[in-house]
């Protein structure tokens, strides 16, 4: 009983401080939260077609999983963010995103994003998002894929478009994949 009385007010107490910080930090708001000019439909038109951003990436249940998902990328980064990803990305591509391959033993390639590599298993997402799980033992090789970094598009698209793009990747909140 004292127990449950000392973590309750620990549990407010923790409430309260955190409610404070919240406040005095605003946290930076992401670029869904804020409203964005340029022409997001030019920029689907652009994503989808002259950018070759599906050839890497996904988006709902288009593309591909070479690059990262950006379904719901407006949620996650800030709009400063997702400008410097567009204009001046990193030459190395983080691990986290990068494609890990499984040939099975029965010759069957699996492809995914690693999310646990265990002792006897290892699980990936797949690129529908779901959920794959496999014994180890029935694995015959696994390992990262090569993935192309992503191109800066500075020089391949005008002030405009590029405008035009971080307008439309704002709009990305959880698009479902079908
Ligand atoms: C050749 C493959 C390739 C192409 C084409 C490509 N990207 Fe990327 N992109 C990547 C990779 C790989 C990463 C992850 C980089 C890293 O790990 O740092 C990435 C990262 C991103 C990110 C950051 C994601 C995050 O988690 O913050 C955004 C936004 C993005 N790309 C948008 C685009 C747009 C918009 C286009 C088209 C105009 C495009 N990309 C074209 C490969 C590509």
């Amino acid at each position: 009983m004292w127990a449950a009385k000392i973590s309750l007010g620990v549990v407010v107490a923790g409430g309260i401080l955190f409610a404070q910080q919240r406040n005095a930090f605003p946290h930076p708001k992401t670029a869904s939260e804020v409203q964005i000019p340029g022409d997001a439909a030019h920029g689907k038109a652009i994503f989808d077609g002259k950018g070759g951003c599906l050839v890497c990436h996904r988006v709902g249940s288009k593309g591909s999983l070479l690059g990262v998902n950006l379904s719901d990328i407006a949620t996650q980064r800030t709009v400063e963010q997702l400008r410097k990803s567009l204009l001046n990305p990193s030459p190395e591509v983080q691990e986290a995103n990068q494609l890990y391959r499984v040939v099975m033993r029965d010759g069957t390639t699996v492809k995914g994003k690693l999310l646990n590599r265990g002792l006897n298993s290892l699980q990936m997402l797949g690129s529908k998002g779901n959920l794959i799980s496999l014994r180890r033992s029935d694995v015959r090789e696994s390992g990262f894929m090569e993935t192309p970094p992503m191109p800066s598009y500075q020089d391949k698209l005008t002030p405009e478009e590029q405008g035009d793009l971080i307008a439309y990747l704002a709009t990305l909140k959880g698009v479902i994949s079908q």
